[in-house]
């Protein structure tokens, strides 16, 4: 998208002079200030240690800053207690670095958690299973305990779990790291389709192939600094750019909570 276009919707996520430092002297997000738009896909990148990973637990709350502030759909994100928070987190999909699926349920049952949180009627949940397992080519592994996954399915699965709900907002830590070219792109393909249905997607890779033909803006961070942000154009990628929803993601508005 355009700077111009970037600057008039609304602002997603909205960090401000931002520090993580881990005991005993580790800062691992040093000075971090970036607005992230209602409706962007948002690419994190840096070498091993650049922080990345410690910017998506700040922003799903796992994590608090040391200093600065995050707002997420207009909310200050460390601020929000009770129903707020449990209605924020509701609308806040995240596929782990380290997937943390529950290995001794099925596959079904991890990605149907946060639809069945949010008491959705079990046809919805049973459809919405099936179609993401579908999209991921994982059909035949409905009913297998996902500790009995290798890593690239769990990958995946972990992945069908962050956007099973149709939250609006997606954080991805690895997606692709144990994926073969064929996946990655049903990976990236899904969550295309998540963003034209109205999410805000942030990834954070390795994996040049992701974002190498991208016009998307891309954050590199290097030893908890911003290095680099690129402008993107917004233009996606004209292959699959097309692809629209059969993920049946958010009307993106952000502003329910
Ligand atoms: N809980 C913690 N305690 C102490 N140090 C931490 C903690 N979590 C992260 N760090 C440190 O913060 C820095 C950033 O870590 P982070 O996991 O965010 O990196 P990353 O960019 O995600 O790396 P990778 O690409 O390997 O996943 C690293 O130096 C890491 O060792
Ligand atoms: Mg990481």
């Amino acid at each position: 998208m355009t700077e111009a276009t970037t600057s008039s919707r609304t602002a997603m996520i909205e960090m401000i002079k931002v520090c993580k430092k881990f005991p005993p002297n580790v800062m691992a997000l040093d000075d971090i200030s970036v607005s992230i738009a209602n409706g962007e896909m948002f690419f994190l990148i840096g070498r091993s240690g650049a922080g990345k990973t410690t910017l998506l637990k700040l922003l799903c709350n796992m994590e608090r800053p040391t200093n600065g502030l995050i707002e997420v759909a207009g909310m200050n994100i460390n601020q929000v207690t009770g129903n707020k928070l449990a209605k924020l987190r509701q609308k806040v999909g995240v596929a782990y670095q380290d997937f943390r699926l529950l290995t001794d349920r099925t596959v079904a049952e991890n990605i149907a958690i946060s639809m069945e949180v949010s008491y959705k009627k079990p046809q919805i949940i049973r459809n919405r299973v099936k179609s993401l397992l579908s999209q991921l080519q994982l059909e035949d592994k409905h009913d297998i305990l996902t500790g009995d996954l290798s890593r690239g399915e769990q990958q995946r699965v972990a992945l069908a779990r962050a956007v099973a709900n149709s939250p609006t907002l997606i954080l991805v830590d690895e997606p692709t790291g144990n994926l073969d070219a064929t996946s990655t792109r049903q990976v990236m393909e899904l969550l295309i389709r998540c963003n034209n249905s109205g999410a805000t997607i942030v990834i954070a890779t390795h994996d040049e192939a992701l974002y190498q033909h991208s016009t998307h803006r891309i954050m590199k961070l290097h030893n908890g600094k911003l290095e680099s942000l690129t402008r993107g154009d917004g233009r996606g990628w004209p292959s699959v750019a097309g692809a629209r929803d059969s993920a049946g993601a958010t009307d993106g508005s952000g502003d329910e909570i």
